[in-house]
This record gives C-alpha cells, structure tokens and sequence, in this order.
C-alpha cells in the first residue's frame, strides 16, 4: 500500500504516522475543551463520503434561535490511501465531494473556516470526545452474475468494523445513530448486539444508546436542502434512544417544515428505507418494456410519459435512462431479500417485483450498445472498428457520482464488441471503475468480470473539452442529462465530428428539431423509447427527394 493519498484533482497528501496519532488527539481535545465551554453539543460524523461529508456540515451549521451554532462537528474518515486525502482537503474548507449545489463549498468553507464548527481527523480516538455519533459508512451489496440480483450478498464488514470501533471507544452516554441504509433488522440484530458486547468488555452495564435514520440526499442541484430541508424517519433501540434522537434530528433539520417520523421500532425505519428505493427502481424497471414497445411502433416514449404525468395519481412517472445506477437503487432491494434469509432466517421466496426491477434495471444499458450498432450498421459502419463518445459517465444529471452507471455498462459492451471508446464528463475527473478496474469498487466484483476485452480500459481517461472529444468520432451517446448535453446544436457537433455521425439518445435529450436537424446533416438517429424518429428521419429523406 503507498504511504500517500492522491485527491482526485492530483493533490498528494502523506498518510500519518504512528506519531501523528497522538498529536491529532491532543489537537481535538483542545479545541472540544473550548467548544464545550460555549455550549456546543460534539457530534461526531463517521465516514466522510457522499452523504457524511456534506451532513457533517449540515449539522456544523445547525443554529438555536438565537443564531448561535449549537454543535462542534468532527468528521471521521479512515485514512486508506484511497480516501485520506478528504481529510486534509476539508479541513482546508475544501469539500471532499463534487456537485452542483453552490450551497455545499459555500457552507463547507463557512464551518470550517468562519465559524470553526467543523474539522475532520483520522483518528478514532475522537470517538471518545462524542456526544453523538452519526454512523455514514457504506454497506453494500455484492452481485455474483449480471442481471440477477439474488445471486449475491451483502457486504457490511466496513459497517460491522465501525460499530465495533465505536463499542471500543464511545462513553455509554453517547448516541449512535446509524444513517447507512442496511439490511433491515440490522441495528437491532447486528450493530446492538455488537456494541453492546463491547461495552461488556469495557465493564459497562448500561444499554447502547442507538437509533436508525437513514438518509434521503440527493447528491446534485439541492444537494443540501435534499439533507436539511426534507422529511426524515427515525427510530430507537429503546424509550431514550427514539427520545435523544428526535432531540437531534429535531437540532440540525429543517424538522419545522418538514416533521419527523418516529417509527416504532429500528426495523420500521430500515424497511422504509428500502421500500422507498425498491418503489422507485420498479417504478422506473416497469417503464423498460414500453420503452421497447415504443421503439418497435413509432411512439415517443417521451410524449407518452408527458401526457400520463398530467394526472396527479401519476405524476411520478419517470423516463429511465440506461439503467439507473446510482449507490442505492441498484442495492438496496437486494438488502431486503438478503435480510428475509440471513437476519430473519426465512427459507421461502416472497419476493418476486423487487429482484427483478432490479435486474431489468441492472440490464437496459445493454440495449444502448445494440442501438448504437443498428444505427452505425445504417450508415456503412462496422461496430468494431467505430470511434465512440459516450457524453455522461454520471449515473444521474449535474453530479460527478459514477457508481453502477448505465454508462459504465455501455462502455463495457461496445468495447467487447470492438469499438474504441472516449468519455466526456464536466463533473467526473477520473472514472475509477476503468482507471482502477481491478480493485474498484469492491475489489473482485467490478462490473469488468462480466465482459471480455476489457484490459485497454484502465487507460481511458475522461475528456473534458468537449470539442476535442468530438472530433473524428463515428458516434456520439447521450447518455446523461447533463445541462451541457441538452442544448447542443447539431450542426457544431457535426462541424466538431468532422462529417455525419451516429447519434444515441438515451435520456430524452433531443427534442424533434434537433432529431430532425441531425438527419438532415446526414446523421442517423437511435434512441431509447424514441420510436418516432423512424417517422422524422422519413420526413426529411421525402422532403429531400422533393427538391
Ligand atoms: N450517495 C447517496 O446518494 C445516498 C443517498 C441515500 C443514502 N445513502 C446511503 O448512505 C450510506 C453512505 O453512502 P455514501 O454514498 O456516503 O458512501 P461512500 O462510500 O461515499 O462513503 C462512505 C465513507 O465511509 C468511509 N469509511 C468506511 N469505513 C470507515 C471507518 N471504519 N471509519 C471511518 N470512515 C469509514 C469510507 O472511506 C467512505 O469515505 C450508504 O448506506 C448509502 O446507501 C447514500
């Protein structure tokens, strides 16, 4: 392992040493002595990703009615040489995550720099100054095959590490609130139990205080507002635990205009959780088949769903991309049909929508591949010698978040299928899951396994000049929504390609002016559920026979 971290902006950053760990333990202590005499609670956020990084903030940035801060915040991340570098870029005000929301540097930089309500550290040492402490790791769900959900399971040993960690070191006062969506039953019968027999070691009798509240961010536009200003759920292991983490949630969330809900029981908020997600990526797997039924019949998929969701009973229908990607939806259904088993001990087969909304979403990017090799096959060009630009390597609009994005399984299938690969991305510096492939995600279980000829890809690199990244191109895809991508002229992108080109709409991007505009220049047109562009490619080549 080296002994540095390397940001994803190319800042090197040493790892500490042993003699570091003491020093940064007297660091924190100072300055919790001083937070403390001002009145400020000490929270501590474990695991600087996605959502701890930007809650870490939300609550170093909670005021009393007064306007005064009432919460010294420390933001915990282990420091491997993958993810150290977050610590010393935050504690420069700098945050560790990209997105649209100007809201979070602004207030990152605010907490850190202004108001000194928020630092990050390596050690768990800090653990010990906590009053709370809001568990943010990562579990996730290991797939075995493409496409079938139930062949895998959940991986949750950073999760079950951490909460050891915390047994080891936490004072019996402190409150625990696990905010990681994990299989349901998972507080109650695997991070309890663990905590507690730690304290057990430790000579403590007293029962861990510990409560569920799972996160509902949205790393993008209202990355902030989708962590404060939003709905939450909670629930304690016992009378205290629901009480102090109501008094929390309640001190750091917009909890005025948006109240809580208190659940019963820890398993009540994991299984929302995992409804919730399991809701949306069958709403979303159940559009696949009319988006096919589409494209074989002339019917834009677009328009049909714009003239459903006039009716307020339906207005959440959604488009679905290629694939749906993301951290959660791909995971979270499997979670509860690996907890139906393994937590609960169940033998039977209850679930049959959630698995396989999952594995048609796991699956639809596949289909990009075989509309991009009709659409080259139509202008003369073979699939395997074609120069291809996928535009998007996000799973979703404006955030640099590739994990399990539809474009990573578009990648992986035409480059099988011989074609040479190129990627823009204003939001995404370095696509890990090619630049690293062997060891990223989840060491073993990239997506890469499931493809041959995948070697060449821990080069490809993404272009962030978009007109370098045109040129000479056999095809272009649309694969995100990204605001760069959804008022691009046609006639610049076929100046940039040097001559007609192949172009894939994945998101509803193009509108039928510009479908029309690139069959006039020569372009041919696929998209996914855009059955219609059969018609306006008709229309053009008629009216050109017409002059
Ligand atoms: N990303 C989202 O949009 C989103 C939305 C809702 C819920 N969630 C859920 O929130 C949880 C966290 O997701 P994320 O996207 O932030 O994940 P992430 O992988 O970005 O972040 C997890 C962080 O925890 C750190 N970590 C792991 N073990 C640690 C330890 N022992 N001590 C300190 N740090 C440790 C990792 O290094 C990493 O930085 C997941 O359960 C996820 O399903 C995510």
């Amino acid at each position: 392992m080296p002994d540095y971290s390397i940001s994803p902006t190319g800042e090197k950053f040493e790892l500490p040493t042993p003699e570091d760990y003491d020093k940064e333990f007297k660091r924190l202590q100072e300055i919790v002595n001083s937070q403390r005499s001002l009145g400020r609670e000490i929270v501590l956020v474990m695991g600087l990703g996605f959502v701890g990084a930007v809650m870490a903030a939300v609550v170093a940035d909670a005021k009393n009615k007064s306007g005064n801060p009432t919460k010294f915040v420390i933001g915990m991340q282990r420091p491997s040489s993958r993810s150290y570098w977050k610590i010393p870029l935050l504690n420069q005000g700098i945050p560790p995550v990209s997105s649209e929301d100007p809201e979070v540097p602004l207030m990152i930089q605010r907490c850190v720099n202004e108001n000194k309500t928020l630092t990050a550290t390596f050690t768990y040492d800090a653990l010990k100054l906590a009053d709370v402490v809001v568990v943010d790791v990562q579990c996730d769900y290991l797939k075995e095959s493409l496409g079938n959900v139930r062949d895998g399971r959940t991986e949750m040993e950073a999760l079950e590490e951490s909460l050891e960690i915390i047994g080891q070191n936490i004072s019996p006062q402190s409150l625990i609130i696990i905010e990681t969506t994990v299989a349901p039953g998972t507080t109650e019968q695997v991070a309890y139990p663990i905590i507690k027999k730690m304290f057990k070691k430790r000579g403590i009798e007293s029962d861990p205080l510990l409560a569920h509240s799972f996160e509902r961010v949205m790393p993008g536009r209202n990355y902030v507002s989708s962590i404060r200003d939003f709905w939450r759920v909670c629930s304690g292991v016992n009378q205290e635990s629901t009480q102090r983490v109501v008094k929390f949630l309640n001190e750091v969330l917009n909890t005025e205009k948006y109240p809580l809900t208190v659940l019963d029981r820890p398993i009540e908020s994991e299984t929302a959780k995992i409804v919730e997600n399991s809701f949306r990526a069958t709403i979303l797997a159940f559009m696949d088949e009319w988006s096919l039924f589409a494209e074989r019949n002339g019917v834009d998929l677009t328009k049909v769903i714009n003239a459903v969701k006039v009716r307020p009973t339906h207005s959440n229908i959604i488009f679905p991309g290629p694939g749906i990607g993301g951290y959660c939806l791909p995971k979270d259904g499997g979670l509860g049909l690996w907890a139906y088993r393994h937590i609960h001990g169940f033998e039977d087969d209850i679930f049959k929508i959630t698995p396989l909304a999952i594995d048609i979403n796991d699956t639809r990017a596949l289909h990009v591949a075989q509309l991009t090799r009709d659409a080259l096959r139509n202008m003369g060009r073979p699939i395997a010698s074609a120069e291809i630009l996928v535009l998007g390597a996000s799973y979703r609009e404006d955030v640099g978040d590739t994990r399990y994005s539809g474009s990573e399984l578009i990648v992986r299938r035409l480059t099988e299928m011989g074609a040479e690969l190129r990627v823009h991305d204003p939001y995404v510096l370095h696509w890990w899951e090619f630049e690293k492939q062997d060891e990223y995600p989840v060491s073993s279980h990239g997506l890469k396994r499931f493809f041959r000829g995948q070697e060449k890809l821990k080069d490809l690199r993404i272009e962030q000049n978009l007109e370098k990244a045109l040129h000479e191109t056999d095809a272009v895809i649309f694969a995100v929504r990204h605001k760069h991508y959804l008022s691009l002229d046609p006639d610049e992108v076929v100046i940039n390609a040097g001559g007609p080109i192949a172009v894939i709409d994945c998101f509803g991007i193009l509108d039928d002016d510009r479908i029309k505009r690139y069959f006039e220049l020569g372009c041919e047109v696929k998209g996914l559920g855009r059955g219609h562009v059969k018609r306006i490619k008709d229309q053009v080549r008629e009216s050109k026979e017409h002059k």
